[in-house]
């Protein structure tokens, strides 16, 4: 009997040593360790369904359930032995596991490859991460639900090309975000539907020899089915990239949050303050406080979109079926979630403290004319074309902005100089609390029909 050299992979075929540098360039356990607890997930459905086809003995498929359990504990309580000569998380584990319980664990790989093993980790990696994402989506959304129950009344200015454009509610502003959030909440879950498919059974690409039971696998693994092409299964990773693409937009949706908190807490808006422990003072400037959270929160949008194109060029180009390119899909994959979840933790717990203040808000509504629309429409309703009403309304804002006053300001006779069709009542449409109340339609920003979206969104997460 030959005694095979476990030091290294694969070594019976090598005369000689790899490179050290070669070694270690090559190596991945450094980050793919990461994935322990799902790998050692996928060994325990592998190891039971040979058993059921007779590859592995009762006793065999205990010292292997045995061997795993000790190692995962091992890996938990930091005392795991990561070693680089076993290159990556699966080689350390099993290495391990032939250690502690010896013949048994040089069995578990039987039908199966590490390309199979791997796309399967990743899956299950995702769709654990995936869960923590959209639970991190709903927190932010119960929270945007709150504040904007709180501020369905709260009249601001609504912009267009960043200029006063028409008053809107607050309320009406964050459940905008909170539809943002729907969405991104609908893609992973999209996404989901396409990563929970079991590859293993693919084995290193054409699939393999032994009778192995790839429904029992999938089902011992909550996977949905068992893939329908091995080739196919140990290659592609554009599910990884739907993951990137559904966090990239989400980040994008989280940059925009963010950079409307910074405006809105500047000195210039003063529309909201962000409480102390959400801000980071200047080491140089005493007066300062800065919104450190948002602001990184618009940074970090940059590297997950990196991420996305990290992942698609390392697609581009590639022959079926497994290349070593693919161990290459991991740190963009983990940065991405990492990010994601931190990002959306910490835009949770700031959201219920950002608090708004009203009067600045209302104020800053009141001096760019948002009212002008409703004066158009007011004059139309008295019968005139909507473009001369569009003109007379300009003049109007003229006079206001020559004499320093809101068009609710002007007196009546002094409107009643551009039109003749202008009365008393002309003054309840001038009033923002006018102008909001009646654009109460389905989607609209009057507070009734921000409290019926709020009640919709409620329904709609169970919250
Ligand atoms: N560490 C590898 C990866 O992340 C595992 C698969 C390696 N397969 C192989 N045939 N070298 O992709």
């Amino acid at each position: 009997m030959t005694t095979v050299n476990t030091e290294k992979l694969s070594s019976a075929r090598f005369a000689e040593a790899t490179d050290a540098f070669v070694e270690e360039f090559t190596a991945s356990v450094t980050f793919d360790r990461r994935m322990a607890r799902q790998d050692i997930q996928g060994s325990l459905a592998h190891a039971a369904m040979l058993c059921k086809i007779g590859i592995l003995t009762q006793q065999e498929l205990a010292d292997i359930q045995r061997g795993l359990a000790q190692i995962g504990g091992e890996i938990e309580r930091g005392e795991f032995v990561w070693s680089i000569k076993q290159e990556d998380v699966h080689m350390n584990i099993e290495a391990r596991l032939t250690d502690l319980i010896g013949i048994a664990g040089k069995k578990l790989h039987t039908g199966r490859s590490r390309n199979d093993q791997v796309a399967t980790d990743i899956r299950l990696y995702l769709r654990d991460d995936i869960a923590t994402i959209l639970a991190q989506i709903e927190r932010l959304q119960i929270a945007l639900l709150d504040k904007a129950e709180q501020e369905a009344d709260t009249i601001m200015p609504g912009f267009t090309h960043l200029q006063v454009a028409q008053p809107v509610t607050f309320g009406h502003h964050l459940m905008a975000w909170f539809e943002m959030l729907s969405r991104d909440k609908e893609r992973f879950q999209d996404c989901v539907k396409r990563i929970n498919v079991m590859p293993l059974g693919a084995a290193a690409l054409a699939g393999t020899s032994y009778p192995i039971d790839r429904f029992m696998t999938a089902e011992l693994l909550g996977f949905s089915r068992p893939s329908n092409n091995s080739l196919d299964s140990v290659s592609d990773r554009d599910f990884a990239i739907e993951f990137a693409a559904a966090g990239s937009l989400l980040m994008m949706h989280l940059s925009r949050f963010s950079e409307e908190l910074v405006l809105w807490a500047s000195a210039q808006f003063d529309f909201i303050d962000i409480p102390d422990a959400f801000c980071t003072g200047s080491s140089i400037m005493p007066q300062k406080k800065n919104p450190d959270v948002p602001e990184l929160v618009r940074g970090k949008s940059g590297r997950v979109t990196g991420h996305l194109m990290s992942l698609l060029m390392l697609m581009k180009s590639q022959p079926l079926a497994y290349n070593k390119d693919n161990q290459e899909d991991k740190e963009p994959l983990f940065d991405t979630a990492d990010t994601l979840i931190n990002c959306l933790r910490a835009f949770a717990d700031m959201m219920p403290h950002v608090k708004a203040k009203r009067r600045n808000m209302y104020e800053s509504a009141k001096r760019g004319f948002a009212t002008a629309t409703d004066l158009a429409d007011y004059l139309v309703r008295k019968g005139m074309a909507f473009r001369d009403a569009h003109e007379v309304v300009g003049l109007a804002v003229r006079l206001g902005l020559e004499s320093g006053r809101d068009l609710s300001e002007l007196s009546l006779d002094e409107l009643r100089a551009f039109s003749s069709a202008v009365s008393e009542d002309v003054f309840d449409i001038l009033k923002l609390e006018g102008s909001v109340a009646a654009r109460n339609h389905i989607g609209g920003t009057a507070p009734e029909q921000v409290r019926k979206a709020i009640a919709a969104g409620r329904a709609q997460i169970g919250g």
